[in-house]
């Protein structure tokens, strides 16, 4: 049994007003995210029998607007990605050929565990930083910037460079902490992209020399 099947039970036998939010079922979209034993988890991949013995405790997921019960507004979360122009903005967007992204180019190995971001906000409600500073962009989302930074199909360097080395909500805020790498469900190493983000924005012409 998982979290997500005991919520369920207790809908329909016990509070059928209960509130939360799932889609999937199996991990993929990321709706279901939560706090589980004070740790954002996703409600339908956490089993029971996996958690610490006793009661479990869930909660909404923290530095997110509350709805109702266990459902949490994603609004600031988005609007943090927005910031970062998320859309891969081509060169000429009138050209037709398709691109050729190799697997072994350097964008290829230097993203491939960083692409499957399932935009579940539990980086976010982990972050210690977030919940200091509303400005501050989020791990998600800084994530984001790298992969389009990377991308050699892509042309918004100056921009994405901009919103990522600004004082109060870029890169610079994170103190390291790791809360999202430990807790993100698609095993995102969010605070190493954040690191080679950080080591990169000393010699920012790399990103323009795409390869
Ligand atoms: S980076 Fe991981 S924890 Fe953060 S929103 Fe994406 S899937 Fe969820
Ligand atoms: S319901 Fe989709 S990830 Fe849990």
């Amino acid at each position: 049994m998982t979290v997500l099947d005991a919520l369920f039970q207790i809908q329909r036998n016990q509070d059928a007003s209960l509130q939360f939010r799932c889609a999937c079922r199996v991990g993929m979209c990321g709706t279901c995210a939560m706090t589980i034993n004070g740790v954002p988890r996703l409600a339908c991949k956490t089993g029971i029998r996996t958690l610490e013995p006793g009661d479990v405790s869930v909660a909404p997921l923290q530095n997110l607007p509350v709805i109702k019960d266990l459902v949490v507004s994603l609004e600031p979360f988005f609007a943090q990605w927005k910031r970062i122009n998320p859309a891969l903005r081509t060169a000429d967007p009138k050209k037709t050929e398709l691109a050729i992204v190799r697997s072994d180019s350097r964008y290829m190995q230097s993203v491939e565990s960083k692409r499957d971001c399932i935009t579940c906000g539990a980086c976010y409600g982990a972050c210690g930083v977030k919940s200091t500073s509303g400005e501050y962009l989020g791990p998600a989302a800084i994530n984001r910037a790298y992969l389009r930074l990377m991308d050699p199909r892509d042309n918004g360097v100056d921009d994405r460079l901009r919103i990522l080395n600004d004082e109060r909500g870029g890169i610079w805020r994170c103190h390291t902490q790791f809360n999202c790498t430990a807790v993100c469900p698609k095993g995102i190493t969010l605070t190493d992209t954040i690191g080679r983000l950080k080591r990169a924005m000393l010699f920012p012409s790399q990103f323009r020399k795409k390869s």
